[in-house]
């Protein structure tokens, strides 16, 4: 059976009928690059991609990310409405956590949907989106899991933060399993993103790391400000309770966990 179709009947085995496309390649560049060329060509709604390896995978803040085999590299093209589309990125994080859960391994989510046990990286998620005179025309949400990557083979720093499925879970998770509990949870939480929103950030807060109230800096765009992380909002923006007093929320960017001061150890 030729690994599309393997993939196919796994995820139908859990959802039912799945009309999309869904593609897997041996190698490409980028399963974001290719699937963005397919939006724009007017490919339908969960249209999937999956490689076994990419040449040129792209991470957040236009870093790389390291694709050799043994690691999930999966696309899927979504529509979302408006209103829907900030919390995209958390339903997926959600999604990548509940299949991981299903291997045994308790991940965790960093916003915005950094994967992580125990502060080593699992999975990420690349979301890109565009928009048109009449709002949201696509949503790619690009998803990379080390499912059975052999780590030391990472360039550093990767293989000094990371971690994967096999690792974790001491066995050997099958890509095509792994890749349908992710499309199997996301059309959950896709289908809760329009019906229920606040249970897409009130699932993503059950799975955040337990950073709130922490000293955190952010970097968003070019800015860096420091504060402690307070919560998220209703639309998936980071609210931060600012050093100098008030709060700001974030759409996007990047958090850092600073050390307390000494002058703070002790206080609480
Ligand atoms: C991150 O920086 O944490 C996000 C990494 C996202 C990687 C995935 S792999 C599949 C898809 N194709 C890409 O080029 N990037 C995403």
């Amino acid at each position: 059976m030729d690994p599309a179709t393997g993939l196919r009947r796994t995820l139908e085995s859990r959802v039912g009928p799945w009309a999309a496309p869904l593609e897997w390649r041996q190698t490409v560049v980028s399963t974001n690059d290719l699937l963005k060329e397919r939006a724009r060509s007017g490919a339908v709604e969960w249209t999937t991609l999956l490689a076994e390896t990419q040449t040129g995978g792209r991470g957040r803040e236009g870093r790389a990310w390291a694709s050799p085999l043994g690691g999930l590299y999966l696309s899927v093209l979504l529509r979302p409405r408006d209103e829907s589309v900030g919390l995209v990125p958390l339903a997926a994080g959600v999604a990548v956590v509940e299949a991981a859960g299903e291997q045994g391994v308790r991940a965790e989510l960093k916003w915005p949907n950094d994967v992580l046990v125990m502060g080593r990286k699992l999975a990420g998620i690349l979301t890109e989106a565009a928009s048109g005179s009449l709002g949201v025309e696509w949503v790619v949400v690009g998803i990379g899991m080390n499912v059975a990557v052999d780590l030391t083979a990472l360039a550093a720093p990767a293989a000094d933060v990371a971690t994967s499925l096999h690792l974790e879970a001491g066995t050997t998770p099958q890509v095509r399993d792994v890749a349908a509990a992710v499309l199997a949870r996301l059309s959950v939480w896709y289908d809760a993103l329009h019906r229920r929103p606040e249970s897409v950030v009130d699932a993503w807060r059950g799975h955040a790391s337990r950073w709130w109230g922490m000293l955190v800096q952010v970097k968003t765009g070019d800015e860096v400000f420091r504060g402690r992380l307070h919560d998220i909002d209703e639309s998936g923006a980071l609210i931060v309770d600012l050093e100098e007093g008030g709060f700001r929320s974030v759409l996007s960017g990047e958090v850092t966990r600073l050390r307390p001061l000494e002058s703070e150890l002790g206080r609480s």
